[in-house]
């Protein structure tokens, strides 16, 4: 299967091109200002708020399937009409459709949402985020949307970045404790929107963790995990603030989950203590590893014949060598940018020589 990923050089979509490789699909991705690190991908240029340029690549490349992870913030044209104009192309070219929608389209005045509640958004990107879902559906109604909350993983989303400058004391700011969201994994939504893609799920779908934190207690959680020292994170209210926006949104994800085998862990889960921030563990002889798994547990990393692993984000592989005490991924042929902080890496391997 031909799968065109969206948004393929953002966070959530390099996610989405990485298991989509594992899984053995032609993956396309697209980009608007620059190739993302995954490789070797087939990268486009796309710029949603171009007609042309999306009848273009939809032309060439003939996705069976099209997954929107792009997100243009609150700008009308990109983040309002883009995903409209894709599915549009998609519905023209028989493909099908799976969208990332926001729990941004809802204003809070109701403590749970579930797949039937009905948009109320109260920001500029609420409200464009919407009108995208609603006309998604309306010009391909074999689509499907999928909203999700707070998107966290591998150390590397904006959330995690915030907290480590915060801890640092590189940034100025607090985490408020009145402002709630239901967090989910990068690896969990994607896996999910995979699995709904290949279910040929219509209609609208909920893909949030299942439990509902404060960005100062998802602060705390990652503090902790990545051994940060939590006592440095500021906390403050939303309610004093000048920031526009809902307070207390938690998306009701139980219908959805019900429908598949992907489970969508909560913060406290996938952020409990001592969870790495991204890696694998080995077991193996000195002959070379036997067993690989990541800690991303759908993703397991294939064992060669003779000792290698893969890297995360480069299908070629990176060769190892078990006869040196200080084992480590040889990155010549590999990619340069790691998504794992380098120094797991000798401790992970040594493991493997042990
Ligand atoms: N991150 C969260 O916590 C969160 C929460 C709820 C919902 N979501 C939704 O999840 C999806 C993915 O979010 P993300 O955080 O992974 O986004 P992201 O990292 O900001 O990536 C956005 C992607 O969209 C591309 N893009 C920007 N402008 C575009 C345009 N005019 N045409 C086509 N592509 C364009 C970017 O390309 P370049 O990088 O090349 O500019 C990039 O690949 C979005 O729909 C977002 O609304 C995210």
């Amino acid at each position: 299967m031909t799968v065109l990923i969206v948004g393929g050089s953002g966070f959530l979509g390099t996610e989405l091109v990485r298991q989509a490789r594992a899984a053995g699909h032609s993956t396309v991705a697209t980009y608007a200002t620059k190739p993302g690190s995954a490789s070797p991908t087939a990268w486009r240029h796309l710029d949603l708020r171009d007609a042309g340029n999306l009848d273009a690549v939809m032309s060439e490349v003939r996705p069976h399937l099209v997954i929107n992870a792009s997100s243009g913030s609150a700008h009308w044209p990109t983040t309002a009409e883009g995903p409209i104009r894709l599915a549009m192309a998609a519905a023209k070219y028989g493909t099908r459709i799976v969208h990332v929608s926001s729990d941004a389209i809802f204003s809070g005045s109701d403590l749970d949402y579930d797949e039937s509640s009905l948009p109320d958004p109260v920001t500029p990107y609420g409200a464009a985020k919407a009108a995208a879902e609603t006309g998604v559906l309306a010009v391909h109604p074999k689509a499907a949307v999928a909203r999700t909350s707070l998107i966290i993983g591998h150390g590397r989303s904006v959330h995690e970045k915030v907290v480590h400058d915060l801890a640092a004391g590189t940034r100025d700011g607090v985490l408020f404790t009145d402002d709630i969201r239901c967090p989910v994994h990068v690896t969990d939504l994607a896996a999910a929107l995979l699995e709904l893609a290949a279910a040929n799920a219509t209609g609208i779908h909920h893909l949030a963790g299942p439990d509902a934190v404060s960005r100062h207690e998802l602060g705390i959680l990652i503090a902790e995990r990545d051994g940060l020292d939590p006592s440095m994170l500021p906390a403050g209210l939303r309610a004093e603030s000048a920031l526009l926006g809902a307070l207390d949104v938690r998306l009701d994800s139980r219908a959805t989950q019900r429908s598949l085998h992907t489970t969508l862990r909560g913060a406290r889960q996938f952020l409990r203590p001592g969870s790495a921030r991204a890696g694998f563990s080995v077991t193996g002889t000195t002959t070379g590893p036997t067993s690989v798994t990541t800690v991303f547990d759908r993703v397991p990393l294939r064992v060669l014949p003779e000792p290698a692993l893969s890297c995360f984000s480069c299908p070629r592989w990176s060769v190892i060598s078990p006869s040196r005490a200080d084992s480590r991924i040889l990155f010549g042929n590999c990619c340069s940018r790691p998504p794992w902080p380098v120094s797991l890496i000798p401790s992970a391997l040594a493991r493997s020589t042990s």
